[in-house]
């Protein structure tokens, strides 16, 4: 069923309310998530992206009770991957000859994956399509936001840009614009978007930024590829932007561990403690990783001016769930953030110096000698945790 954006634009995405994994596992979505098409009636008919493969037989249907696909002048493909152009096929199988409007990147991403020679029309930032009644479609690369064959196009005359992935949520919401939706829902869904899947690539949004404020264009709409679409002030998504890919932080401490018989769990909750009887303005979260959906806590720890980090040792080392969560850690290159490490052990304890050794590889300053407690903490350790957390607190 379509939404009327605006004018003679028209959303004829889907909404996945279902979705509650994304990129295989490695992405929650406890909200669900939509695709987000968008079909451009002026005197040419332009559709841009499409949505992903499961939904592609509803999609092109929904798509021909709009409008007659014979009539469909041109596609945009503003990004490659299979969640917005996994529909192509299927309808590419009913017009086959309608040019595709892509990167050059995007040719070899859709090539690669559906090997078909469709009617590619390269284009690079600053190219246009005149799409009748005085308007125009102009293409901005957005070279690693966030892959190498990403695109954005803008609408002149509407003032839309089509972000695809960037400022977009896994947020599936029926009412579609941000001014419907739950606020709150919105403003976490698309932190943490941007904390686990854009953070690695700020430079290269630092940069893109500038480029399109430079361009100076009136923006009335920002139509993202998943979530909501910005029309009510949609540059506060832009501001928020601006301001998370800056090395972004918060008065926040996040506590993370994973623990076998409670001796690492009872060193975070007295770090916790000390932290907090040392600094009470400051904002402190400890999680279980074992027990706590990854995404979340990395959302968390992309907030936080400073993490702890806690394991036991098991054969000379942490433990797989840390280890996991320090691996994600350091591919998302976040900087200006401070780290400290913790943990109990019965025989050898390597795994807190291990964990610093893996934190400062991947960025973070370290503020203190690691922690190490030898069996069960009992009131000297604890006291000593809660030290060690007050020291934390001052670094
Ligand atoms: Fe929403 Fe990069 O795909």
């Amino acid at each position: 069923m379509h939404k009327k954006i605006r004018n003679n634009v028209y959303w004829v995405g889907q909404i996945d309310t279902e979705l509650r994994q994304f990129h295989g596992s490695d992405y929650s979505t406890h909200k669900g998530s939509s695709y987000n098409s968008y079909l451009v009636k002026e005197e040419k008919t332009i559709l841009i992206d499409t949505v992903w493969k499961p939904y592609a037989d509803i999609f092109v249907k929904n798509l021909a009770g709009e409008v007659d696909l014979n009539s469909i002048d041109a596609i945009v493909v503003n990004h490659g991957e299979v969640d917005h152009s996994g529909s192509l096929p299927r309808l590419m199988e009913l017009i086959p000859d309608v040019p595709i409007y892509c990167t050059a990147k995007a040719v070899d991403s859709l090539t690669g994956q559906y090997h078909q020679k469709w009617n590619f029309h390269t284009v690079k930032t600053g190219d246009s399509l005149d799409i009748g009644n005085g308007k125009k479609l102009v293409f901005v690369e957005m070279t690693m936001l966030h892959w190498p064959d990403s695109m954005a196009t803008y609408m002149t005359g509407d003032n839309i840009l089509f972000s695809n992935d960037a400022f977009g949520q896994h947020y599936a919401t029926s009412t579609l614009f941000n001014d419907l939706a739950d606020q709150c829902v919105l403003e976490y869904e698309a932190l943490k978007y941007f904390a686990n899947i854009l953070t690695p690539f700020n430079a290269f949004l630092k940069r893109k930024l500038a480029e399109i404020i430079a361009l100076n264009l009136p923006i009335d709409i920002i139509a993202t590829s998943h979530g909501v679409v910005w029309r009510d002030n949609p540059m506060q998504i832009v501001e928020k932007y601006a301001a998370w890919c800056d090395d972004y932080q918060e008065n926040q401490v996040t506590i993370f561990y994973d623990t076998m018989w409670d001796g690492t769990r009872t060193l975070a909750d007295n770090i916790a403690a000390g932290i907090v009887e040392a600094d009470p303005t400051v904002t402190v979260k400890v999680y279980n990783l074992a027990k706590t959906d990854k995404n979340d806590v990395m959302t968390e720890v992309f907030k936080s001016k400073l993490i702890v980090a806690g394991s036991p040792t098991v054969v000379n080392d942490m433990l797989g769930s840390v280890a996991g969560f320090l691996h994600f850690l350091k591919e998302l290159k976040m900087k200006g953030k401070k780290a400290a490490t913790f943990g109990c052990y019965g025989w050898t304890g390597e795994a807190p110096k291990k964990m610093a050794e893996y934190l400062e590889k991947a960025g973070f300053s370290l503020v203190d000698e690691p922690l190490r407690n030898n069996w069960n903490p009992d009131g000297d350790a604890c006291e000593s945790a809660r030290e060690f957390g007050r020291r934390l607190a001052k670094a």
